[in-house]
C-alpha cells in the first residue's frame, strides 16, 4: 500500500530524514515510535506532500505508484489523509465550510460532528481559540468526512483528557475498520495507517500490526508494536533497538 525506500528529506538547510525505509502493507495499521525532533512529523507531512519538505533522494510509492513528485491535492484524491500533530489556525474559514470541502460526498457532516462533539464548533473559525483536546476532534472531524482508504495520524491522543480519549479512540477505530471506496478507481478497500504515538494509549482502540522506531531520521528498527512499547518504556529509547527487535 505505502511503500519508502530510501528516503532522504531536506528541511530547510537541514537533512531531517537520512534514507527513511519502511513499508505500510494493504489493510495493515503500522505504528512510528521515536523521541522528539527524531523526525516522525517530517516523515508524515513528506508522505503526505506539503510543499517545504524536499526529497532529496528516494522513493515514495502509494497503491503501486510513484508519488514522489506528485502534489498534495493529487495525494488526497487517492485516498491519502492526515491528522496533524500541530495543526493551523485558519482566520475566516468556518469548520462547517472546511469539512464540507473536504467531504467525499457519502458523510453527513453535522453527523459527524456530532458525533465528535462538535456541533457548536461548526461556525467557528478553523481552530481559532480552539483547545488542545479540541484541535483533535477538529482535526478527527475533518478526517472523518474525507474517509481516506490511508491514514497519517500524528499523536491523535496527545493533549485529549482521559474520557474524550475514549471518544476519539472509537473515533479512529470506526474510521479505520470500515471499509470505504479507495483511491482513483474507487474499488473497496481495506484500510491502513500510519501511527505516531508516544503513549501507546491508541493501541488499545487498534489492532496495530507493526511498529518502526525512528531515530536522528532514520528506521532503526520494526517488531511487535506491544513489544516495542514495553521495550520503550523499560528500557528507553537507547536500549530499545538493542532487544527483541529485528534490525531491518
Ligand atoms: N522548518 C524547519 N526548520 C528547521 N528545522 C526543522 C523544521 N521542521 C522540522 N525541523 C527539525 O527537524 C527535526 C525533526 O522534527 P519532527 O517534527 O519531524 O520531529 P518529531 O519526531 O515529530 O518530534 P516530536 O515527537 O517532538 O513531535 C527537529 O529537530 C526539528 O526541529
Ligand atoms: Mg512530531
Amino acid at each position: 500500500m505505502l511503500q519508502i525506500d530510501d528516503l532522504h528529506v531536506k528541511v530547510g538547510d537541514r537533512e531531517v530524514l537520512s534514507g527513511v525505509d519502511l513499508e505500510v502493507p494493504s489493510g495493515q495499521i503500522c505504528v512510528l515510535f521515536g523521541p522528539n525532533g527524531s523526525g516522525k512529523t517530517t516523515l508524515l507531512h513528506t508522505i503526505m506532500g506539503f510543499s517545504e519538505y524536499k526529497i532529496v533522494k528516494g522513493k515514495i510509492y502509494f497503491m503501486d505508484k510513484d508519488i514522489t513528485d506528485m502534489p498534495i491535492n493529487e495525494r488526497a484524491k487517492m485516498g491519502l489523509g492526515i491528522l496533524l500533530q500541530r495543526p493551523p489556525n485558519i482566520v475566516g474559514l468556518k469548520l462547517k465550510d472546511l469539512a464540507e470541502a473536504a467531504n467525499s460526498g457519502y458523510i453527513d457532516t453535522v453527523k459527524a460532528a456530532e458525533e465528535l462533539g462538535l456541533v457548536n464548533f461548526l461556525e467557528r473559525d478553523v481552530n481559532v481559540g480552539f483547545s488542545g483536546g479540541e484541535l483533535k476532534r477538529s482535526e478527527l472531524l475533518q478526517l472523518s468526512v474525507q474517509d481516506p482508504c490511508f491514514l497519517l495520524l500524528d499523536e491523535p491522543e496527545s493533549g485529549v483528557d482521559m474520557e474524550s480519549i475514549d471518544l476519539v479512540g472509537r473515533k479512529i477505530h470506526n474510521l479505520l475498520y470500515s471499509k470505504k471506496r479507495c483511491g482513483l478507481e474507487k474499488g473497496a478497500c481495506d484500510k491502513s495507517a500510519l501511527v505516531i504515538t508516544h503513549t501507546g494509549q491508541i493501541l488499545d482502540y487498534i489492532d496495530a500490526d507493526c511498529a518502526y522506531v525512528m531515530r536522528g531520521g532514520q528506521i532503526m528498527c520494526s517488531g511487535r508494536p506491544r513489544d516495542i512499547l514495553r521495550d520503550i518504556r523499560e528500557k528507553g529509547y537507547g536500549e530499545c533497538i538493542k532487544c527483541r527487535m529485528i534490525k531491518l
